[in-house]
C-alpha cells in the first residue's frame, strides 16, 4: 500500500535477450494489459519501443519523453554502426527523426529524443564513436531519475493550493504509469493525499481507451487513496451536486500563451468546471512547455483508429477519433510545474499570460 508501492513504469539496464546475450535494454510495464495484468516487457531496439508507443504499451507524455530518449540508447548500445563520425551522425538524426514522430502531440517525445541526441552528437564530434553508447546511457538514466524528482516537486507545489478535505476529480491518467515514476496530476494528488488535502478522487472513464478507469482508478487502489469512476458523461453533474473542489489534469503540450493539449474530454471538463466555479489545475513539467507554438490552433493533434471508439462484426460507423483537445488558457486556473505555480495575470496586450514568464520563476 501506499504510492511507493507502485511498480516503475520503466527500468533500464543490461539484460539478456531472448537468445541469451546481454544487451542494454528497457523494461515497461504493458499498460495495454492492464488492470488484468501487470506484466514488465523489456525491448532491446529503437522500432520495438517505436512500436510500444504507438500502441500504447506505454504512454503518457512524460513516460514517452523518457522512453524516446531510451530508444536512441538502445540504437547507440545495441546496433551496428558506421564508425565514421560523420556516417554516425547522420544515422542518428534519421532515428531521432523516426522516434521523434512516432506520436505527434506530446512534446515531451522530441525533447527526450533531442536530448540524448544532443549529447550522443556532442561526444561523437569530440572523441568519435567509441564512448557513444556510454555517454546515451548515461543520459538516459539521468532522465528517468531527473523525471521522478521533476514529479515529486509537482506533487510538494500543487498540494499547497488544495484546502484541507478536497475531493478532486481527474481525467485520463496523469500517473505514475504516465510518468518514469509518481506522476504529475497524481503527483499532486499523492502528495495531498498524504496531508490530508484530499479525501477522495473522482476518475474520469476516459473514453475511447479507458486511461481512467483502466490505469487511473487502479493506479490509486494500490496506492491506497479512495477513488471512484464515473463515465465522462457525468462529471458535470458531480460538480452540480457539489461533489468536486478542484479538478486536476496533466498536459501533452503547453503552447506560450498557456493553450493546453491533453487527453481528449479536457475541454468539455474545463468549460464545466469554469460553468461551476470549480478551480481548474493543469499539472505538467516545464518540458511540456512548447514555447515555438504561440496558441493552442498550432498544436498537432493525432488522429487514431476508428476501432478504439466502436468495433462491431456487421457494422462499421464512421468514427471522429481525436486523441487529444486544446483548453484554451483562459479556462485553466494554474499551472502546477516543477518550479512552481504559474498563474494566469491578464497583461495590458489582453493575453492571459506568457509561459516564457516561468524562468522568472525560481527553482525550488
Ligand atoms: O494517449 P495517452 O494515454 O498517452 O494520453 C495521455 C494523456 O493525455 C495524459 O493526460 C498526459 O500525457 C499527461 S501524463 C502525465
Amino acid at each position: 500500500m501506499g504510492v511507493e508501492s507502485l511498480p516503475r513504469t520503466l527500468e533500464f539496464g543490461w539484460r539478456e535477450d531472448a537468445e541469451g546475450v546481454e544487451r542494454f535494454g528497457m523494461s515497461i510495464i504493458d499498460q495495454r494489459l492492464l488492470p488484468d495484468e501487470c506484466r514488465i516487457v523489456t525491448l532491446f531496439t529503437y522500432e520495438a519501443v517505436i512500436e510500444a508507443i504507438q500502441t500504447l504499451e506505454v504512454r503518457g507524455a512524460p513516460a514517452i519523453g523518457v522512453a524516446g530518449a531510451g530508444a536512441i540508447a538502445l540504437w547507440a548500445a545495441n546496433q551496428a554502426h558506421d564508425v565514421q563520425p560523420e556516417a554516425y551522425a547522420a544515422e542518428l538524426r534519421r532515428v531521432a527523426a523516426e522516434v521523434s514522430s512516432a506520436r505527434p502531440t506530446a512534446v515531451n517525445l522530441s525533447w527526450g529524443v533531442k536530448r540524448v541526441a544532443r549529447a550522443i552528437g556532442a561526444a561523437v564530434a569530440a572523441d568519435g564513436v567509441d564512448d557513444a553508447a556510454d555517454v546515451a546511457i548515461a543520459c538516459v538514466q539521468e532522465l528517468a531519475e531527473a523525471d521522478e524528482a521533476c514529479n515529486r516537486a509537482i506533487g510538494a507545489n500543487g498540494a499547497r493550493l488544495l484546502p484541507e478535505g478536497s475531493r478532486v476529480l481527474t481525467h485520463c491518467n496523469a500517473g505514475s504509469l504516465a510518468t518514469v515514476f509518481y506522476g504529475t496530476a497524481l503527483g499532486v494528488i499523492y502528495a495531498a493525499y498524504e496531508q490530508g488535502r484530499i479525501v477522495h478522487v473522482y476518475c474520469d472513464e476516459t473514453r475511447p481507451v479507458g486511461q481512467g478507469v483502466r490505469l487511473t482508478a487502479w493506479e490509486l487502489t494500490q496506492a491506497g487513496v479512495p477513488c471512484t469512476v464515473q463515465c465522462d458523461d457525468m462529471a458535470a453533474m458531480l460538480m452540480k451536486q457539489g461533489l468536486v473542489d478542484a479538478v486536476i489534469v496533466g498536459a501533452d503540450r503547453i503552447c506560450a500563451n498557456g493553450d493546453t493539449a491533453n487527453k481528449v474530454g479536457t475541454y468539455q471538463l474545463a468549460i464545466a468546471a469554469d460553468y461551476h466555479r470549480i478551480p481548474f489545475y493543469v499539472a505538467a513539467p516545464t518540458s511540456t512547455i512548447d514555447p515555438t507554438l504561440a496558441a493552442g490552433g498550432q498544436i498537432p493533434i493525432e488522429f487514431r483508429d476508428g476501432t478504439e471508439v466502436a468495433a462491431f462484426e456487421e457494422f462499421e460507423p464512421h468514427v471522429y477519433n481525436p486523441a487529444f483537445d486544446i483548453t484554451p488558457a483562459s479556462l485553466i486556473n494554474g499551472f502546477i510545474t516543477e518550479k512552481g505555480v504559474i498563474r494566469p495575470v491578464l497583461r495590458e496586450d489582453g493575453s492571459l499570460f506568457d509561459l516564457h514568464d516561468l524562468s522568472r520563476i525560481a527553482p525550488l
